[in-house]
């Protein structure tokens, strides 16, 4: 445990148990950052009132039993019952050297590693990825990191929208069209335009709609012919969809794609037995599931349509295969759908039917991750100027070209080519981290001046600040770096700072993995970075003058700040290059 907040409140549950009775002990010491000390603990106030004593001496007597020695130098009651916390250098030192040796940075690995499986990104085949998809990617990506850091066993699952009744059009299209021309779109990425004359196709020529539909009879029954007609748009989609994943630099790869049609096989026995468990229940000639709980305006229970009238098997049937799947087959301990926010009645009635089926038992934890919308400057629905909504690759492009702008001015004296590179990264970092720096349920507010500004909790201060760190430790002498972290001594106000945020990394990134929010870590970058910044300036480090004890000990908190941004920001997905 290297997080100084988790050994004082470690010590303070010991110290109100024995103050008060065990039964306080679980009592909330609630530790915040304070301008008077380190840290605030706010236990006695709360405390006071249940016990109805005046907190001052409630205070006293959390104070007579707490034992900090070693960890804090100061400990005082103020005000109303406040008790102020001042840690040591000395704990502060030894705690970051072993830091420094660790690897993990203080992230905690999982003594019984979970199978975690991670639904997002989940594009629909042969049309337009959109925002909405590009957060499920970039929040997606960012859990699958974090996960994987603290050593659990993560599934990646692209739940692609690859089946069901639009191919039967889509195939048609693809013959009138002929495969050539059709890989020639698709492959560009122009899915909507495909989509929509397909869909016009459709709408408006009877004998085309006529095939479509005999179409999608032979796909359900499994004509070679037709399904390797499939296979042709599902490849060239994928494709286009890797190309995009490729330059958002996220995990994802085409063996993480379990779309749609990878359930085909499991829906018939996934439906035998919600049947045999009395669950599915025939109405209005189609076949539901209504899990309770979930009920419609009038009270009336809500149905998961598992078969249609016509007896073909839709979205919700596919959910049920596949979370059954992901517990049976797969063994999922945890399961998160990275799912925008209007879908969420859909998830949990999932879930609820899951639960009544036997597959979900308190053995797992399922939970759907929702997210807002992408807003633009006119707080409604990103669009482009012509109204039509976004794509993608468009995006992708603009943030780099934005990027280059920027960094042009910034790294005005590297070659060409690692500038570059350098906007690259930015560009693609910066659209990250808007995205995962605002609370994730809420709207975001799109914004290229304000994710790409130099100042601020952005991606390119961040990254400027890592680069930073990184070189100063790279143009490091050789005999300085040798002495190691036994140099480290930790005096000046600005190293206590400095050291106290390192030591809280760990604890950051579980909080990430438990809130599955990553604004915390976005924000603890920022304050690290900035304490980073004014450490920098108030202790010099490789300037003439400073002794070489001083120079040492430095580099030492100079090396462990840049492992844990680096580490950090490659926990959101974004890569730092070596210097910018
Ligand atoms: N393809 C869907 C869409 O674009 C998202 C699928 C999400 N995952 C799931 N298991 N339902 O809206």
């Amino acid at each position: 445990m290297s997080d100084p907040v988790k050994v004082l409140e470690a010590a303070f549950r010991d110290a109100i148990g024995a103050a008060f009775g065990s039964e306080y002990e679980s009592h909330d010491p609630s530790l915040r950052a304070s301008q008077h000390a380190d840290y605030q603990a706010n236990a006695a106030m709360a405390l006071g009132k249940v016990l109805k004593k005046n907190p001052r001496e409630v205070a006293a007597a959390i104070l007579e039993k707490l034992n900090v020695e070693g960890v804090c130098d100061k400990v005082e009651i103020a005000g109303p019952g406040f008790i102020n916390l001042t840690l040591s250098n000395a704990f502060l030192t030894r705690q970051v050297q072993a830091l420094s040796k660790d690897k993990a940075l203080g992230v905690v690995q999982a003594n019984e590693p979970q199978t975690t499986v991670v639904d997002y990104s989940a594009p629909n085949v042969a049309k337009e990825m959109h925002v909405g998809h590009l957060r499920s990617t970039i929040i997606g990506d960012c859990l699958v990191r974090v996960f994987e850091a603290q050593g659990h066993h993560v599934i990646r699952q692209n739940h692609v929208g690859d089946w069901g009744t639009q191919f039967g059009m889509l195939i048609e299209h693809l013959l009138d069209m002929g495969e050539d021309d059709a890989a020639k779109e698709l492959g560009l990425g122009d899915l909507n335009a495909f989509y929509q004359q397909a869909r016009k196709k459709f709408d408006s020529d009877p004998a085309f709609a006529d095939r479509a539909r005999k179409r999608v009879v032979l796909l359900q029954g499994g004509d070679e012919a037709t399904l390797s007609r499939w296979k042709v748009l599902f490849d060239l989609s994928a494709g286009y969809f890797q190309t995009i994943y490729d330059r958002l630099g996220v995990l994802l790869t085409k063996a993480d794609i379990a779309g749609e049609s990878f359930y085909n096989q499991l829906l018939s026995p996934t439906l035998s037995e919600l049947e045999e468990k009395g669950l599915a229940k025939e109405s209005q000639g189609a076949l539901c599931v209504f899990p309770s709980g979930f009920a419609g305006r009038e009270g009336d229970p809500l149905p998961l349509i598992v078969r249609k009238q016509d007896g073909g098997y839709g979205y919700a049937t596919t959910d049920l295969a596949a979370i059954r799947y992901r517990l049976k087959t797969l063994k999922a301990k945890r399961i998160l759908y990275v799912v925008g926010a209007p879908q969420s009645a859909h998830l949990n009635m999932v879930f609820q039917a899951a639960r009544e089926a036997g597959w979900l038992t308190s053995e797992a934890r399922v939970e759907h991750v929702p997210f807002g919308s992408v807003l633009g400057s006119d707080k409604k629905m990103l669009k482009t100027r012509a109204g039509d909504s976004v794509k993608l690759v468009n995006l992708l492009d603009e943030a780099v070209e934005r990027a280059s702008a920027k960094v042009a001015e910034k790294s005005k004296d590297l070659p060409s080519e690692e500038r570059e590179a350098i906007a690259r990264a930015v560009g693609i970092g910066a659209i990250k981290y808007a995205d995962l720096s605002s609370d994730r349920v809420k709207d975001y507010v799109f914004d290229w001046d304000k994710m790409l500004a130099f100042e601020g909790n952005t991606a390119p201060y961040t990254m400027y600040a890592c680069a930073r760190v990184l070189g100063i430790y790279r143009k490091s002498d050789e005999a300085d770096r040798a002495a190691g972290d036994e140099a480290l001594v930790i005096s000046a106000p600005e190293e206590h700072a400095l050291a106290a945020a390192l030591l809280r990394f760990g604890s950051v990134v579980e909080l990430v993995g438990e809130t599955l929010q990553p604004h915390h870590l976005c924000g603890y970058l920022y304050e690290t970075a900035s304490l980073f910044a004014t450490f920098y300036q108030k202790c010099p480090v490789v300037k003439a003058g400073t002794s070489d004890a001083d120079r040492r000990s430095r580099l030492v908190l100079c090396d462990v700040t840049a492992r844990v941004l680096k580490h950090g920001l490659n926990l959101l997905g974004i890569n730092v290059p070596g210097r910018m």
